[in-house]
Formats: structure tokens, C-alpha cells, sequence
């Protein structure tokens, strides 16, 4: 079956990213969330995104409208779900909130289509158990920011099926992504790594080894990365770091406890970007403000 319309569950970082990219790619494209503000949020920050893009020439003013025709908005998961071909849940990363997502997609969605989850860390066969068909489920898990990162890392479940592999493939060739196959372990190849060395950044930060500023500059231009693991901290949100290092904290031991100081700016409401403040503060527009 050649898909068409594609329902993404859960309009925040991640999600509104990945409906972007979705519809951008000609899919027919639903955008699914609990809040009407996370929703219109996800369509402004998509506006803002097209103009950038069409003032870059990366796109032009015919291809931004066809994106925008593209792609719907709902509250209503059930009626989003009930003639999909095709569906990436995106909530965060909460074993019993994604089980219950999971249990309902599953219950209402066409039984043939594959359920894709963009999970960071927890098991897709775990993921799969809370379904009648974990032979057509697995992490399909996008980077952040959607739009400029290239790859996207397929992880199969125990039961996940190859043609559910192939068509997670097509669907993210088709959205213009490179991938690579990954074998379930937790936090597969990208998040594991990039959980350790955002944690470490954290105990750096409250051992007071340098100020934040100078732990990224030390980071970006010592080792090249492209981003310091504290802006980076900050631009995946805080309490989604922290939930990925609870999870390999509980899987694989002691190496990821995550830093008390990290659980304390999560518990002050200090989430990163999203926010205005996590390590470094933001204005509305999401810019950093310098020192
Ligand atoms: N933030 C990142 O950089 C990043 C990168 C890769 C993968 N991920 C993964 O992507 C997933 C989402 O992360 P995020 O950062 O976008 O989270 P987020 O907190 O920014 O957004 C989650 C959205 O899900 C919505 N939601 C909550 N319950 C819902 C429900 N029952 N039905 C529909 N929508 C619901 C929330 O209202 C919110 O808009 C997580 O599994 C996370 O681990 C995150």
C-alpha cells in the first residue's frame, strides 16, 4: 500500500517537527494533541518556519501553501486515527502515558498500519506488548530540530516484522531522511550517548568545573560538536532529558543517575527553551539572551 495520510500524536518539539516535514513530503498529514494551545503554538512555530524558509529559497511560496493544505490539526485522537495509513506518537516520554496512547491507537486505527514511535529510550517491544500487533511496531525516532537533522533511527521490537521495517524506511526516504537499523537496546545508539554526555555536563555544572557558557564553548570548539551539551540540554527540554536518564538509570545502572541538580531545575519549572529558562534564558522568540 502506498501511504497518503500520515497522523502524528503529540504537537510538541518533536511532533510539530515531524508534521512538518510529513506534510511537506506530500502526505496527507494530522496533527494530534490534548491542547488546543500546544496545537496553535505547533502552527505558529510552523509558519515561522516556512517564511524562514522561503526568504532562504529553500522552498517557494506555491510549496509552503501546499504544506499548509496538507496538514490538519485535532484534538480528537480517535476520529484522527479511524482512516490513517500510518501513525508516529509523539507524547512524552511516560511508560504509562504511552501505554495508554498506545492501547487507544491500537484499539481505533485500521489493524493493517504500522505505529511508529518517535521514543527516545523505552523498549519498542515493550512499546509493541501494549498492542494487538507488535509485529507492526517500532521506534522510528527523529532528531531535533526535525527539519535540519538527517537522520532517523529505525529500532525494532522482538516481534516487530521486516515489512514494518521497510515501510518505516520508505516513509522516512519519502520525509528526506537517511536511516539506520538499530537492534533494541535501551536508548538505542544516538540517545544513549547523547544522555551520558548531557549528564556529565550536569554534575561539570554543579561541581562548579566551569560556568555553563565555558563547559559548551569547551565542548563545541574542543571536541566538535555542533552544539554544547547544555544548549543542547536546553533545546530538547530538560524533563525529557531527564526522563530518558531515569529510564537508562532503571535499564542499564548506575552510570546514568541522573544529576541532582538537572531533577532540581526540572522540579523549579526550569525545562529549557520551551519555557524561557533552563541553564541559559530565553526571550518569547525562543533567542538565548547573552549575558
Ligand atoms: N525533545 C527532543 O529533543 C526529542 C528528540 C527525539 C525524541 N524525543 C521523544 O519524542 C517524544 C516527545 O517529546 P517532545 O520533546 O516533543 O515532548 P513535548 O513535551 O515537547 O511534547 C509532547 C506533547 O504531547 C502532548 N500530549 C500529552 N499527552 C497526550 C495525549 N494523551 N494525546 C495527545 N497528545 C498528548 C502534550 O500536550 C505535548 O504537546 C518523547 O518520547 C521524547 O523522548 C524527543
Amino acid at each position: 500500500m502506498t501511504i497518503k495520510k500520515i497522523t502524528v500524536v503529540g504537537a510538541g518539539i518533536m511532533g510539530r517537527g515531524i508534521a512538518y516535514i510529513s506534510a511537506q513530503a506530500g502526505f496527507q498529514t494530522t496533527l494530534v494533541d490534548i491542547s488546543l494551545e500546544q496545537l496553535n503554538n505547533a502552527l505558529q512555530e510552523m509558519r515561522k518556519l516556512s517564511k524562514k524558509a522561503i526568504s532562504k529559497n529553500r522552498i517557494t511560496d506555491s510549496e509552503a501553501r501546499a504544506l499548509f493544505s496538507n496538514l490538519h490539526t485535532s484534538l480528537d485522537l480517535v476520529a484522527a486515527i479511524e482512516e490513517t495509513e500510518y501513525v508516529i506518537e509523539a507524547v512524552p516520554e511516560q511508560r504509562e502515558l504511552k501505554k495508554n496512547v498506545l492501547e487507544t491507537i491500537d484499539q481505533h486505527a485500521p489493524k493493517q498500519i504500522v505505529i511508529a514511535s518517535n521514543t527516545s529510550t523505552i523498549s519498542p517491544t515493550e512499546l509493541g506488548s501494549y498492542t494487538k500487533r507488535p509485529e507492526q511496531v517500532a521506534a522510528m525516532h527523529f532528531f531535533n530540530p526535525v527539519h535540519r537533522m538527517r537522520l532517523v533511527e529505525i529500532v525494532k521490537g522482538l516481534e516487530t516484522n521486516a515489512e514494518t521495517v521497510s515501510v518505516i524506511r520508505e516513509v522516512a526516504e519519502k520525509m528526506g531522511k537517511e536511516t539506520v537499523e538499530v537492534n533494541e537496546f535501551p536508548g538505542f545508539v544516538t540517545s544513549r550517548i547523547s544522555a551520558m554526555v548531557g549528564n556529565e555536563a550536569f554534575y561539570m555544572l554543579q561541581e562548579g568545573v566551569a560556568t555553563p557558557e565555558d563547559i559548551d564553548k569547551a565542548i563545541r570548539l574542543g571536541l566538535n560538536y555542533p552544539m554544547g551539551p547544555l544548549e543542547l540540554g536546553d533545546l530538547v527540554g530538560l524533563d525529557t532529558r531527564l526522563n530518558n536518564l531515569k529510564y537508562l538509570h532503571e535499564t542499564l545502572g548506575e552510570k546514568f543517575r541522573p544529576a541532582p541538580l538537572l531533577e532540581q531545575y526540572v522540579k523549579a519549572g526550569r525545562l529549557g527553551r520551551k519555557t524561557g529558562r533552563g541553564v541559559y534564558d530565553y526571550t518569547n522568540d525562543g533567542e538565548r539572551i547573552k549575558k
